[in-house]
């Protein structure tokens, strides 16, 4: 049980620091892991009232961030009527991943993270901040611009951010910040197999060609009742989402709308099946990805884009089977080790 506990927060602090590096410290304890069988953490998932702040300026910034990640599309989305405000390139919200304006157990969400940055980036091989991490999915999950840093959305979200980790020490792990992690396939994962589970689980909200649902109609700036999932208006190719591990815990965990990580709907099968579905379909495209992860061995298995210090295809970078590659990449590990 101790060590089954230790699998899990060790994979948390792990995605918790960057999300970006590779997983192989923690991939064979949570293979043992019988999926969802370790404590529940919600004895322990607390999240601020945000009703009980006062009606002051610090108040009022903290609630504008929340609206920032709840209602994106709304206040900077490429659809709002003041075109200077136009940051995000799609019309998904923060909360369309982050849900629950990112108050939600392993919904992606944003409590802890504040007490966890400034934190070492594998994907630019350097310490960022909390407001260069928002940047990071403003350029990629929105396929959007840069907020201008000193700007006050960007002084929102981060007092928002600040907001959410009220009573975390800095450095604090979070268990529960992340999606999970459920065992991974000894397959590479099905496209044509996802392609069934998301007609019949999935397409009913987010469309039969996953184009999603508008609370109104294009160009109103209401954003979506039920986010797109690829094509124009979709996270890009840069996207943590885009890459399978990623999504198919993402989906494990919260869908359909309303799924918990302690009751999933789907078998893992099926969450790792329609994630490659999803990811197998065409989204927009952001200019120099090969510049990601300087150093090659900090690279997420599961990125999709070259280069890789591997000798694995980029196709078994994109539906695995993952093992193979972590194997590799340990080997090269110790061998640079060695030579130090
Ligand atoms: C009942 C409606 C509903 C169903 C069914 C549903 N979703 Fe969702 N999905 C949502 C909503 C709403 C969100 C936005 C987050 C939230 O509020 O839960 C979302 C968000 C997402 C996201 C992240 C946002 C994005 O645009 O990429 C992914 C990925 C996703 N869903 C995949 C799936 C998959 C795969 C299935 C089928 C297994 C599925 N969803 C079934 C309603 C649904
Ligand atoms: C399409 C899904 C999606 C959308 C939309 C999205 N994000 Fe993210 N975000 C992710 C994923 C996946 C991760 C974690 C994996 C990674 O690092 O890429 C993440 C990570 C983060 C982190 C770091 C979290 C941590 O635990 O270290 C922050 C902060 C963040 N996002 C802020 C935002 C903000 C602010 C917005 C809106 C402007 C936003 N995100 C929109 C998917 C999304």
């Amino acid at each position: 049980m101790l060590s089954s506990k230790y699998a899990v927060l060790c994979c948390a602090s792990i995605v918790a620091v960057s999300a970006l590096t590779i997983s192989q410290p923690c991939r064979a304890d949570d293979a043992a892991v019988p999926d969802a069988a370790v404590a529940p953490t919600s004895s322990t998932w607390t999240v601020p009232d945000i009703d009980k702040l006062p009606d002051d300026v610090w108040g009022k910034t903290v609630r504008y961030g929340r609206d920032l990640i709840s209602k994106t599309s709304s206040l900077i989305g490429p659809e709002v009527a003041d075109v200077s405000r136009r940051f995000a390139g799609n019309n998904l919200d923060c909360q369309s991943c982050h849900i629950n304006a990112g108050t939600k157990e392993f919904g992606l969400p944003l409590i802890g993270v504040y007490a966890d940055f400034p934190a070492y980036s594998a994907r630019l091989g350097q310490v960022e901040t909390i407001q260069e991490r928002i940047q990071g999915c403003m350029e990629r999950s929105m396929n959007g611009k840069r907020l201008p840093p000193e700007g006050p959305e960007m002084i929102a979200m981060a007092a928002y951010l600040m907001f959410l980790s009220t009573g975390r020490p800095v450095g604090a792990n979070t268990p529960g910040r992340d999606s999970g992690r459920m065992p991974e396939l000894d397959r590479a994962a099905d496209p044509a197999k996802g392609k069934t589970v998301y007609a019949n689980m999935c397409a009913a909200c987010h469309g039969a060609n996953g184009e999603g649902q508008r609370a109104g109609t294009a160009g109103d700036a209401k954003g979506y009742v039920f986010p797109p999932l690829w094509g124009p208006d979709s996270f890009n190719d840069g996207a943590g989402m885009d890459r399978l591990i990623e999504a198919a815990n993402f989906i494990r965990s919260n869908m359909p709308q309303g799924t918990t990580w302690k009751a999933p709907a789907l078998s893992p099968e099926d969450a790792w099946d329609v994630a490659a579905y999803i990811d197998s379909q065409p989204r927009p495209s952001v200019q120099g990805l090969d510049r990601d992860y300087p150093n090659r061995l900090e690279k997420p298995v599961d990125a999709a884009y070259g280069p890789y210090a591997d000798g694995f295809s980029a196709e078994q970078h994109k539906y695995g089977p993952f093992a193979p590659i972590e194997a590799s990449i340990k080997k090269l590990e110790e061998l640079r080790d060695a030579q130090r």
